[in-house]
């Protein structure tokens, strides 16, 4: 089943709403494989935004994705990828669709809540700069054939 990877950033773990956005994901009927309340340093913060290098907006968005701890997470069910993406909401919070996490909580571009992997490559790359496979827990998750 596919697979994807989550972070609620730091302005999400400040505002209290870790429980709020893991609920809306369990909710959903998708499966948590991995969570781990961390910070990042410059390194793993360069790794996981590599391909916005040079962009005006990255310096600040470096700095902001190491200001705090983070919590991030894998998810697993089918179309995760696309499902997560929707529910999060675009960039832009007056862009996301009301509903979504960005369009219920974020005002600034900039501090827009979650990360959320935008297709299959950067869900394998992004959930290995994060976990080990040891950490990947495989169960079996029981409410599946409802939904
Ligand atoms: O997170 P998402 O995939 O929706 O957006 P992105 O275009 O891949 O940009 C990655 C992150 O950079 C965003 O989530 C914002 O935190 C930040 N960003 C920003 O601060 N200002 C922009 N104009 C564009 C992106
Ligand atoms: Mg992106």
């Amino acid at each position: 089943m596919e697979q994807t990877f989550l972070m609620i950033k730091p302005d999400g773990v400040q505002r209290g709403l870790i429980g709020d956005i893991v609920s809306r994901l369990e909710r959903k009927g998708l499966q948590l494989t991995a969570a781990k309340f961390m910070r990042l340093d410059r390194k793993l913060a360069e790794a996981h935004y590599a391909e916005h290098a040079g962009r005006p907006y990255y310096d600040p968005l470096i700095a902001f994705i190491t200001s705090g701890p983070v919590f991030a997470m894998v998810w697993r069910g089918d179309g995760v990828i696309a499902l997560t993406r929707a529910l999060i909401g675009k960039t832009d919070a007056l862009q996301a669709a009301p509903g979504t996490i960005r369009s219920d909580y974020a005002v600034h571009t900039n501090f827009n809540l979650i990360h959320g992997s935008d297709s299959a490559e950067n869900a394998e790359r992004e959930i290995k700069l994060y976990f080990t496979q040891e950490e990947l827990v495989d169960y079996e998750h029981t409410i599946q054939r409802w939904i």
